[in-house]
């Protein structure tokens, strides 16, 4: 029997052409899985009006960990029109799989790191302020992202039921869209709770303790969101106290987009709420080469789920052109869970050494090699 069972989730689109890749590694390193198929994605969806199928949740319940390739989500209207004809009328509701796996298996913390390798034509060059000389501005950021709450947890209205309505308007804020009417008003929340604020700051103060990491950013905007924000901001402050070698300091959500383009190197650990850090953790992927650099980790207590970044990028599916480089870096992060740390660093120094020769790459790094092609290199160099 096989040392790991893996719920092997290509989902849709280029899911497909980066999981592919992802097997050529992981097959060249001997790594001992058994790999089990599972269905998730927008073909789901339109063919049972589920794109996390109860036999997935299943199947999932019996495996290590998951690896996941990317899902195609749509607006609600585009989702019913897209169903089958027989399910049309059933009144279904379309969910993102991958925000209802994180829910469901409470995978709490994502964990999403962005480095800049050396000579990846894509790295950033800093601003010409600070480097003139168009260096690369060698970037090691951690960013660990609250994953099932906060501002996509989920909880919406369209149209308010009029009990939400009624308890709202009992607050005198409230009197602008109480004159506009009950039938003009939708309703996205952002719920955050003392366990998951306290849980992903924890979870950033420690691997900063771990790894030797000095300084530690919350992302959060608390002068506005007062509660929320403020719930977290201080939970933070108190936290940091208990790690007196670690710089713990704050930025707010916009103020830190414009740090980050000016001065990225001073980053380390950051710590966020689930849109915030999905926010910061794109603009952070931006600065090491784009999302075909960026790889991803939904962490719980006994599951994790490991996926690029990115998205499905309906344009490039099946054509096997995009870059392997976030999945086969997920597949690092999977290494690393597993405590496979040998494998985990000849896996990352194999893919450090393809991206600096520069002799296979993909589009967007300015070649003309394919997926594929990028994924054998990677695994010549790993086996
Ligand atoms: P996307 O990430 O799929 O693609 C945006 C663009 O980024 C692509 O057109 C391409 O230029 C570039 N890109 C993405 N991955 C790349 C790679 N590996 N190599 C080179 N270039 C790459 O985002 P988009 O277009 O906003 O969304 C497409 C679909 O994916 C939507 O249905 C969206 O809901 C879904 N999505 C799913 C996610 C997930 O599965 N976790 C995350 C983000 C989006
Ligand atoms: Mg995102």
């Amino acid at each position: 029997m096989a040392r790991y069972s893996i719920a092997w989730m290509p989902g849709d689109g280029i899911g497909n052409d980066v999981m592919e890749a992802a097997r050529i590694v992981l097959d060249a390193m001997k790594f001992d899985a058994e790999y089990v198929p599972c269905d998730i994605g927008w073909e789901f969806w339109c063919k049972e009006g589920n794109a996390l199928p109860e036999r997935t949740v299943a199947a999932l319940q019996k495996t290590t960990c998951g690896l996941f390739g990317a899902i195609t989500s749509k607006p609600q209207d585009d989702a019913v029109r897209e169903l089958s004809p027989e399910l049309k009328d059933k009144k279904l509701t379309y969910f993102s799989p991958i925000v209802k796996l994180r829910q469901m298996f409470n995978l709490h913390t994502n964990l999403r790191p962005c480095k800049s390798y050396p000579g990846n034509p894509l790295n950033y060059r800093g601003t010409a302020q600070t480097n003139p000389d168009g260096r690369d501005v060698l970037i090691d950021q951690v960013i660990f992202r609250e994953n099932t709450e906060g501002s996509y947890g989920g909880v919406e209205f369209f149209p308010l039921p009029e009990a939400v309505y009624t308890a709202l308007c009992a607050n005198p804020k409230m009197k602008p869209w109480k004159d506009k009417g009950l039938e003009n008003v939708a309703l996205s929340t952002r719920i955050v709770s003392k366990q998951g604020c306290s849980n992903i700051c924890r979870q950033a103060f420690e691997y900063a303790k771990k790894t030797g990491r000095s300084r530690v950013t919350l992302v959060e905007k608390p002068n506005v969101l007062r509660e929320t924000g403020g719930l977290m901001t201080r939970i933070f402050r108190a936290m940091s106290e208990e790690y007196p070698g670690i710089r713990a300091d704050e930025a707010n959500i916009d103020a830190i987009c414009m740090w980050m383009f000016k001065n990225p190197q001073d980053y380390s650990v950051l710590v966020a709420e689930n849109m915030f850090g999905d926010i910061v953790s794109d603009l952070c992927a931006g600065l090491v080469g784009g999302l075909g650099f960026a790889p991803s980790a939904n962490l719980g207590d006994k599951y994790a789920v490991f996926e690029p970044t990115h998205g499905s990028a309906p344009k490039y599916a099946g054509q096997y052109k995009v870059n392997p480089v976030a999945m086969l870096l997920t597949v690092k992060m999977m290494f690393d869970w597993l405590n496979e740390t040998e494998k985990a660093i000849r896996l990352e120094s194999a893919v450090a050494r393809v991206i600096k020769e520069g002799t296979v790459r993909t589009y967007d790094m300015g070649g003309s090699a394919g997926t594929l092609d990028v994924a054998r290199e990677v695994a010549r160099h790993a086996s």
